[in-house]
């Protein structure tokens, strides 16, 4: 091309009618940001074809450049209004010129519950489908509802300040666990009850990969009269076998709770090695996941309802615990921090 330097092109007649077709066929075909800021740079940019054309008018005989000088300027305001006007730009309407209503749109990302939300929202369905229904209570607790109620005697060593965020010296604090709402729901009805009650509980613990200052539990209770210690093994059965597998087993080992008598811990089957022993259960084929009891009768008696006429049991599980032993995550602080990275696997 006669006259062309990196940044000035003199233009004459033919090559702007051939660059002119070549811009608007290449106009034509962009399909999106990356090709329009290509077509920009190409085309449009300080050392773009047409701007070079511009720069090269000054190079022309006085006689072109009232005519070729006049359609090269042209051309480059036409390119630049055109490109300015299409649709990929923000800001197009229908209706609006140049707009193409069957360009595809762009995709907004779409969100996921959280895994904690996903595990507690399968123990919710599996529960509320054996008849429970759902209780809340406050996260800011008294000390009575927290332990008083549940037969914490005064000296027992959970009350200690090492485990309870205190929010005034003594009677409130924020709740260890959801059993307060227990309490709560017994004052607040009469039996038969029947409810679940998913929340966050907060302990004053040292925060690492294994424990965090705050997560989640969800509480059982059913009370009514000749509720037994065999509704209690079926009912946790039950929901074992819908929550991890139908050939699920579980294991029920003494221990001990305040509130309620007998104590037990519940233990699955590992769902990894299914029993044979695993990492995962540190080879003893089972994973334990909540503790549970019958009602203890002063509980009952705390809350106004006839422990002669009425028993019941309770059970609480940590989801966090479950979720970890799920995913097989080995950080707990993993679930608090919203990276997108973590939240995009489940
Ligand atoms: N509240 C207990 C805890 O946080 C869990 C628990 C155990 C709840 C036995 C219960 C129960 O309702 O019966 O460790």
């Amino acid at each position: 091309m006669s006259g062309m330097t990196s940044e000035s092109t003199v233009p004459t007649l033919e090559l702007l009618e051939s660059v002119e077709k070549e811009v608007l066929a290449s106009l034509a075909g962009i399909a999106g940001d990356a090709d329009a800021e290509a077509f920009r740079i190409k085309y449009l940019g300080k050392k773009g074809t047409l701007a070079s054309f511009v720069k090269g008018v000054k190079d022309l005989s006085p006689d072109d450049r009232r005519v070729i000088g006049a359609k090269t300027n042209a051309l480059f305001r036409s390119v630049e209004e055109k490109f300015k006007q299409a649709p990929w730009l923000s800001g197009k309407k229908a209706g609006d010129a140049g707009f193409d209503p069957t360009l595809p749109g762009f995709p907004f990302p779409g969100g996921s519950l959280h895994p904690l939300m996903q595990i507690r929202t399968r123990i919710r369905d599996i529960f509320v489908s054996m008849g429970f229904d759902i209780a809340y209570g406050p996260e800011v607790e008294t000390d009575y509802h927290n332990f008083g109620a549940l037969n914490f005697q005064a000296n027992h060593p959970a009350r200690d300040m090492q485990d309870t965020f205190y929010v005034t010296a003594d009677a409130v604090l924020l709740r260890t666990h959801t059993s307060p709402v227990q309490v709560r729901v017994m004052l607040d009805r009469t039996p038969p009850i029947r409810c679940i009650i998913p929340g966050r509980v907060y302990r004053n613990e040292e925060v690492s990969a294994r424990s965090y200052c705050l997560f989640h539990q969800v509480e059982g209770l059913y009370v009514d009269q000749h509720v037994s210690f065999a509704d209690l093994k079926g009912t946790l059965l039950s929901f074992a076998k819908r929550f991890f597998s139908d050939s699920t087993r579980i294991k029920i080992r003494p221990s001990f709770f305040p509130f309620t008598e007998p104590s037990v811990e519940v233990d699955v089957e590992c769902f990894l090695c299914k029993g044979k022993g695993c990492g995962l259960c540190k080879q003893s084929g089972w994973l334990e996941i909540l503790g549970a009891g019958m009602v203890h009768p002063n509980v009952l008696a705390n809350c106004n309802i006839d422990n002669e006429k009425y028993t019941g049991f309770a059970f609480g599980m940590g989801i966090e615990r479950i979720a970890l032993l799920k995913y097989g995550i080995d950080d707990i602080r993993t679930f608090y921090e919203n990276d997108v990275r973590f939240l995009r696997q489940f």
